[in-house]
């Protein structure tokens, strides 16, 4: 019998086993290649002779370049392409895609405007599909941002991690693997801009531990990490709106003080420098946002490693 493809689509369907085992191989092979030029290959080449194709929607600048590196660094090859450029986009069904397209690639990376479409591709396909952010999620940073975390302040259970900001895709993602991973996540957002109401019973029902405020102060009060994220994602259409309501949401060095005194700073990029955050705290000493962008190239090697049942 075939098995399933392990897809990584939606963090609150993974095991936390596998979201550990991912977390722990990524240290270990950024530990490993420590000084190496970046287009060394890994010592075990556990993607040698696999393709990844890539499918953009949207723009990316880390996502694209960190998924290519990672696929290299691993011994493997990519294909990339903007949806636009595909008969996608000139309406050919995305289950025909999907079928075509795990007959000549090991595995597909999807960046999506509309997450059912993401998971409509995933059932269809026959190599394994990762999810590049749709409008629900954004699991790939959301690893490189919990590989971040532990770097710098040591294992994640028990840690408190505070959102500030838009309760948007990125949010998701850290309210999917709070239950998984054992962190407090302490979300403040408007009541217009709050978290998904599905994401956060789902969260409450694994036994996760997510509170939501709509006071910065309240969520960061001594924070081990302080995250936010940009007011207007793609596709959002309400700048105007989104920029009055999130205001009083940017995060700025008063509300770093509230934090524990060794809390950093992490924002997935493209930043809004003084709108969602302030260049001192961007570019000040707590921020780790360079680490952070780094990482997506050791998380997602680990992933793919995942997907392609090398690690878990
Ligand atoms: N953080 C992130 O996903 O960046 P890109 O949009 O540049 O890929
Ligand atoms: N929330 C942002 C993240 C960009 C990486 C967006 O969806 O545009």
């Amino acid at each position: 019998m075939t098995q399933a493809p392990r897809h990584f689509v939606d963090l609150w369907k993974l095991e936390a086993s596998d979201l550990r085992a991912i977390l722990d191989d990524a240290r270990a092979r950024k530990a490993a290649r420590l000084g190496w030029p970046k287009g060394q290959p890994d010592a075990d080449k556990p993607a040698e002779h696999r393709t990844l194709a890539m499918i953009f929607e949207k723009h990316s600048t880390r996502t694209r370049f960190s998924f290519d590196a990672a696929m290299r660094q691993l011994g493997g090859d990519v294909i990339i392409s903007n949806a636009a450029d595909m008969q996608l986009g000139r309406g050919e069904p995305i289950e025909d895609t999907a079928r075509v397209l795990s007959r000549m690639v090991d595995a597909i990376m999807v960046r999506a405007n509309v997450h059912e479409d993401l998971e409509r591709l995933a059932m269809n396909a026959t190599v394994p599909v990762i999810n590049g952010l749709s409008d629900k999620g954004h699991p790939c940073q959301i690893m490189a941002d919990l590989l971040t975390i532990e770097e710098h302040r040591g294992p994640l259970r028990g840690k408190t991690i505070a959102w500030v900001g838009d309760g948007n895709n990125v949010c998701a993602s850290f309210i999917h693997a709070a239950p998984k991973l054992g962190y407090t996540l302490r979300i403040a957002a408007p009541a217009i801009y709050h978290p998904d109401l599905v994401d956060l019973a789902r969260a409450a029902e694994q036994q996760g531990h997510v509170e939501t405020t709509h006071d910065p102060r309240e969520a960061v009060e001594g924070a081990h990490a302080v995250i936010t994220d940009t007011w207007v994602s793609m596709g959002d259409t309400d700048h105007d709106d989104r920029i009055d309501a999130l205001e009083a949401y940017q995060v700025d060095e008063t509300l770093m003080d509230l934090a524990d005194p060794q809390a950093v700073f992490l924002h997935c990029l493209p930043a809004h420098r003084g709108e969602e955050v302030t260049d001192a705290v961007i570019d000040g000493p707590q921020s780790v946002i360079l680490d952070e962008a780094e990482n997506r190239i050791h998380a997602q090697k680990s992933i793919l490693a995942w997907c392609f049942g090398k690690v878990g």
